[in-house]
């Protein structure tokens, strides 16, 4: 216990990074349901409360200001965590076995949260998901924002119209991913100090 108290659990960079990329994930979100609106693929639309950018316009010139952040930030995140090795130190290894105590411990209410310096197999699957899940939104992004330049792209998305369900799908997982995410925060609230003053 005591020495969480002392030594550094998030460097510098992760929570500069884990903080800009949360404004450029919202940003991106909210400016994206503007864009969905004015062209939407399912038969519903979102309530004007939850975009950002006024019109079509004004969204697309949000949504393509901050993908330069989500993509820049996220790169020095990506390359800083693999070349200062700690990729591998908290986020693996991952083992089923831990898994399924984990989620058992998680369903009898007892999961421990003694040691924050150590990410839980659930924690690790979650985070490493959504890492994933980015890349596939900036992927699918690119096949609909360049289409004709980035046909193996477009086709590995199964065309066009497909990228942007794809795109869609990305969205959603974020999304979820976002809502428990906080939620986890909420319970465990001394983690929004490591990634706040990284102790
Ligand atoms: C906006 C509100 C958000 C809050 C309050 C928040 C809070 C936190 C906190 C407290 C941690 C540390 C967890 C721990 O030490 O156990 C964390 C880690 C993390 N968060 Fe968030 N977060 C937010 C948004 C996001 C968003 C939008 C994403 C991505 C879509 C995200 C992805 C991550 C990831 C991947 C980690 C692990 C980072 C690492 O260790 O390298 N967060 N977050």
């Amino acid at each position: 216990m005591d020495h969480q108290a002392h030594h550094t659990i998030a460097p510098l960079f992760v929570r500069v990074t884990h903080w800009l990329n949360a404004l450029a994930v919202i940003v991106m979100i909210m400016s994206g349901l503007k864009i969905y609106n004015a062209s939407p693929i399912f038969d519903f639309l979102f309530p004007r409360e939850l975009t950002v950018g006024g019109w079509l316009g004004g969204a697309l010139l949000w949504h393509f200001a901050f993908m330069w952040l989500l993509v820049v930030n996220g790169l020095i995140y990506l390359t800083l965590n693999f070349y200062t090795g700690r990729a591998w130190k908290k986020f693996f290894p991952i083992s089923p076995k831990e898994l399924i105590k984990d989620v058992l411990d998680t369903l009898k209410g007892k999961l421990a949260h003694e040691d924050l310096s150590k990410y839980n197999t659930i924690q690790k699957l979650a985070y490493l998901s959504v890492i994933l899940d980015i890349v596939i939104l900036i992927a699918s992004g690119l096949a609909i924002w360049k289409s004709v330049q980035f046909p193996i792209l477009r086709d590995l998305m199964g065309g066009f119209d497909n990228a942007r369900v794809v795109h869609f799908a990305a969205m959603s997982f974020a999304v979820f991913f976002i809502l428990v995410h906080l939620l986890m925060v909420a319970l465990v609230p001394r983690t929004l100090l490591i990634m706040t003053r990284g102790k």
